[in-house]
């Protein structure tokens, strides 16, 4: 199998990037996206040319270092997986795949494909956490949590923190993510002491890390890989709301 990647390389934050073009042949449609670019990166090495810098790790669609652009679309053209998870059989031989970063103010260009996502981080330090007493385990019953609740809390905690929702959305805003990590904690028991002061402080950090307002397009819902409900934005600003009144 050969296919003509266009690629953006870009040497570090404060130098101008450009797409480069590279033929590369002797692939296999079993192989994964990750796999042809390191393939391609073993010939870039044999030529003596810089390799292609690029963010994994898991490679199973876990850890949500993986994602790019993959010929305009995020995680590339399947909906509900990450870039580790797309196979080279998703294209056809003589295909051309264009690769870019994400695209963000708040995400910069480290090098070539990798973005500095430390922003989601940073949102993260504002209320990602619950307070709970150090000592022995509780009783796995001791609190009892309905399971419609558990249900809601689970899909969201499904978010892998990967960026493709803001880098997708026109105004580049975090709210999929946001509300991802909001309504996981202040849904549960666990999290609700926090519960109004994470809502203020992680939309707080949002805003201050330069992420755009939600206008509710709905494009992150539709390139997010873990099928994140834009439903959860709508419920976290009314738990902003009442934070505010009642908080
Ligand atoms: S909400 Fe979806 S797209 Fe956004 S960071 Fe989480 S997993 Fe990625
Ligand atoms: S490398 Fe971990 S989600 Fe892709």
């Amino acid at each position: 199998m050969k296919v003509t990647f266009k690629i953006w390389r870009q040497e570090n934050r404060n130098t101008k990037g450009a797409i480069k073009e590279y033929k590369v042949d002797g692939l296999t449609e079993d192989m994964s996206f990750l796999e042809a670019l390191d393939h391609l990166n073993e010939l870039l090495v044999l030529k003596n040319e810089k390799v292609i810098a690029y963010e994994y790790d898991c490679r199973e669609g876990i850890c949500g270092q993986c994602g790019v652009f993959i010929n305009g679309r995020a995680h590339g053209p399947h909906d509900n997986i990450t870039t580790c998870q797309l196979h080279m059989r998703s294209f056809k031989d003589g295909d051309t795949i264009v690769v870019e970063p994400w695209r963000a103010a708040s995400f910069p260009v480290l090098k070539d494909l990798i973005v500095d996502r430390s922003a989601f981080d940073r949102i993260m330090e504002q209320g990602g956490y619950i307070t709970a007493k150090t000592g022995t385990a509780p009783e796995a019953n001791a609190i009892l949590i309905p399971k419609e609740v558990s249900d809601s809390a689970m899909d969201v905690a499904a978010c892998i923190g990967c960026g493709a929702c803001a880098a997708t959305c026109k105004n580049a805003s975090a709210a999929l993510f946001a509300s991802a990590k909001i309504n996981h904690l202040n849904n549960l028991p666990q999290g609700h002491p926090e519960a109004h002061k994470r809502v203020q402080e992680m939309t707080y950090q949002m805003e201050l890390e330069g992420f755009g307002s939600c206008s509710f397009t709905g494009a992150c819902e539709v390139e997010c890989p873990e099928g994140i409900s834009i439903t959860n934005i709508a419920e976290m600003y009314a738990k902003y709301t009442k934070a505010k009144l009642f908080g």
